[in-house]
């Protein structure tokens, strides 16, 4: 009996201890919370993963720093995927089983989003993706977050400024989608279904794949068609590529795209080609509203550039999983999802974020115009009610 009494007040003492410290069941030396990020480094989408790794540095370093004594510390664990599907799932399983990650931030792309999610759902790790839109990615499961809008809104955002917005008040519109991407795919359809709904016609529906080079076949027929407007629902090197092919072909209308146009790489491609075209994002870094442009002065100080909404996610996704943890008070994947979940009003720097019960925010978008190469802020379009 003394026995027993002994070997169990040591494992209440280690126990306690290990809590007290932080000690991680990966058996981490530093007691520092580990967080996996899977991004798209290198390869054609590479501002994405950069943009999105700086904001969530900042965020991780502004926390660190105010963490009081016994307060949680995290520390970052970022793998490239390369913008490739197999890869993030690959890069997303060692984050989890060697890495032992308490949760993932990720992807931007949301056909990488669908395949990380599928791991960290299995292993009961909470992920938040930052900028992912396609309604599929946060249907995965109940560890899958994301602190952006989502698709059918963004096409409605689009659909609605095409139509209305003076002097464009487009009647035809054209659609050109990556056909391998679930987001172009299901935000050209969006795009479409409330073109339509709004009394405008689709005049015809284009397709490429993510990488080609020669878009003049697609960009022929839709020249002939007349559009008022090509809806080009892609990421930002297809983007600027067909840009040019466009206006080499004598298609002078807009384009006009959503949230994957985001890049500072768009318009060192397309250059003039992009000059007058639209797009729906997340965030302006025009927003006069203090809570931005404090975020924009710190970023610039660090990085010495302006942060896309890429970085503004980054920064709000690791803020909100942050906060979530440390109300949890636990490393539990299930305890850290239930806070994940009741996350309501938070003031990002993208807008207030309350997640709903499908584990996705109900926010504003904006509309930019390409104006002297600067993406420039036009207007904000809100949720329909
Ligand atoms: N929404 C895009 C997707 O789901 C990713 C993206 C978000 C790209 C924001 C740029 C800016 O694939």
């Amino acid at each position: 009996m003394p026995h027993r009494f002994v070997s169990l007040t040591l494992c209440v003492a280690v126990a306690s201890a290990a809590l007290s410290s932080g000690c991680r069941k990966s058996g981490d030396a530093s007691g520092d919370i580990a967080i996996g990020h899977y991004a798209s480094m290198t390869g054609p989408e590479a501002t994405f993963g950069q943009s999105t790794d700086n904001g969530v540095r900042l965020a991780l370093e502004e926390y660190n720093a105010a963490a009081s004594v016994g307060g949680n510390r995290f520390r970052l664990i970022t793998y490239d995927d390369k913008g490739e599907a197999a890869e993030a799932g690959v890069v997303v399983t060692r984050l989890v089983t060697r890495d032992k990650v308490t949760a993932v931030i990720g992807e931007v792309a949301s056909g990488l989003s669908l395949a990380g999610a599928d791991v960290c759902q299995q292993n009961g790790v909470p992920m938040v993706t930052p900028s992912s839109t396609n309604v599929d990615v946060t249907k995965k499961g109940d560890m899958i977050f994301r602190v952006c809008f989502i698709d059918p809104f963004q096409g409605y955002v689009c659909a609605k400024f095409a139509r209305e917005h003076e002097p464009l008040k487009a009647q035809k519109a054209a659609v050109l989608f990556d056909q391998r991407a679930p987001y172009s795919v299901d935000l050209a359809k969006e795009f479409a279904r409330h073109f339509e709904t709004l009394g405008g016609t689709v005049v015809a529906r284009q397709s490429f794949t993510g990488g080609d080079q020669d878009f003049s076949a697609q960009l022929t027929s839709i020249r002939s068609s007349s559009p008022d407007i090509v809806f080009v629902p892609g990421y930002y090197t297809d983007v600027g590529n067909i840009a040019v092919q466009a206006r080499n072909l004598g298609i002078k209308v807009p384009l006009m795209g959503g949230d994957g146009w985001d890049s500072e790489k768009l318009t060192e491609i397309g250059g003039a080609a992009l000059e007058g075209c639209f797009y729906s994002n997340h965030y302006s870094h025009q927003d006069p509203s203090p809570r931005v442009q404090e975020f924009i002065t710190k970023y610039r100080s660090k990085f010495n550039k302006t942060p896309d909404g890429l970085a503004a996610l980054g920064y709000d996704a690791a803020r909100i999983l942050f906060e979530a943890i440390d109300r949890a008070q636990s490393r539990d994947g299930a305890a850290i999802a239930r806070e994940l979940a009741a996350t309501q009003g938070f003031d990002g720097v993208t807008g207030r974020i309350s997640i709903d019960a499908d584990r996705n925010p109900v926010k504003q978008a904006v509309i930019l115009e390409i104006k002297g190469g600067v993406p420039t802020f036009v207007t904000t379009i809100e949720p329909e009610r």
